[in-house]
């Protein structure tokens, strides 16, 4: 697989620690110091609308006719609709015609290597190039008067286009069955099911086993597809892991005896974006020229479901 070009799209509206701290008890001092984030964008728009903006930088930056995008992928786990996808309505906002295949992921953070794994195996003869989006406007299902969860997250986008090339692009992807610690319900119409509980549709978590969580499968995913690639840490010039708690990364670094600045950050400006956390540091990072052609960069993400994973890519 080759990623051909890059993009991303953030809402203009910057949300400071200290706007915050105006909603809930909380304050700047504890949420830096705790996080490491300083501030997130909150979006007017919906999240077809950040995944369009991404799309049409990454097909730019690819330096191609957009009418060449065969497969449209989105990772989210807050698109607009039920249905249709965000995969669909960018393809209708980019207006392409019926030849595409366009598609929804949700693996919660962990979407845009679950989404660049499905569309690096779905390109053959038929898909040539893919259009890979990590999109999210988790605005929408944050509880602003919960301190817990609202300092954490923003919205944004960051995209990609690739093709296929004779090199295999190897992922480690991995979930578990957890229904309680990080979970937002969603409120459905039909309150005749006889299953449905009746729950805020908000999202809730239990912050400290997400956070041995993170450490550990973060540590694991890199580990494996060092071992899958037959790559060791030195080859690798930089680690792009999901962008959630500095403190978190901080950490891994430590136990893999590795100097922080060999990991990406950026969450001190968005805060914790889900699927497109990954998406958005790689396009910044080589925005910043903290990498250039033929580097080669570990993604690694973690989220909701549980689901976690990694893969190393080539600039
Ligand atoms: N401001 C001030 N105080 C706060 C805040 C806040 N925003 N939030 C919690 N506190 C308080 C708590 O109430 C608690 O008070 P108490 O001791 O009186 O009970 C105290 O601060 C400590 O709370 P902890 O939960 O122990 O704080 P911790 O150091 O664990 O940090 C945090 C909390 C930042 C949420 C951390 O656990 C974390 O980052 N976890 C991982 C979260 C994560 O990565 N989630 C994303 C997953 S990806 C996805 O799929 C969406």
């Amino acid at each position: 697989m080759k990623i051909l070009g890059f993009g991303k799209a953030l809402a203009n509206k910057i949300v400071t620690n200290d706007d915050l701290s105006k909603l809930v008890e909380t304050s700047d001092e504890w949420i830096f110091q705790r996080t490491g984030i300083r501030e997130r964008r909150i979006s007017d728009e919906n999240t077809s609308e950040l995944a369009y903006r991404a799309a049409i930088e990454a097909i730019k930056s690819a330096n191609i006719e957009k009418t060449e995008i065969d497969l449209i992928i989105c990772a989210t786990m807050t698109a607009d609709n039920f249905i249709p996808s965000v995969a669909c309505m960018v393809q209708e906002k980019l207006n392409l015609g019926k030849n595409v295949t366009s598609f929804d992921i949700n693996a919660a953070c962990s979407g845009f290597i679950y989404s660049l794994k499905v569309a690096s195996s779905m390109l053959n003869t038929y898909h040539k190039k893919a259009l890979v989006v990590g999109c999210e406007t988790l605005s929408k299902i944050v509880d602003f008067n919960d301190r817990n969860t609202c300092v954490l997250f923003g919205d944004g986008a960051g995209a990609v286009v690739i093709e296929s090339d004779e090199k295999i692009t190897d992922f480690y992807t991995c979930s578990i069955g957890n229904n309680t610690d990080l979970v937002a319900r969603g409120i459905g119409t039909n309150f005749e099911m006889k299953n449905r509980v009746l729950e805020s549709g908000f999202l809730k978590m239990n912050g400290k086993e997400i956070f041995k969580f993170a450490i550990n499968v973060i540590e694991e995913s890199i580990d494996n597809i060092l071992k899958i690639t037959n790559l060791k840490l030195e080859d690798i010039k930089l680690i792009i892991p999901h962008q959630a708690n500095k403190r978190i990364i901080n950490n891994v670094a430590k136990k893999l005896n590795l100097d922080e600045n060999k990991f990406f950050v950026n969450l001190e400006k968005y805060g914790n974006t889900s699927a497109a956390s990954i998406p958005i540091a790689l396009c910044e990072a080589i925005e910043e020229k903290k990498l250039k052609k033929g580097d080669k960069v570990i993604l690694v993400g973690f989220g909701g479901g549980l689901t976690w994973g990694s893969t190393i890519i080539e600039i």
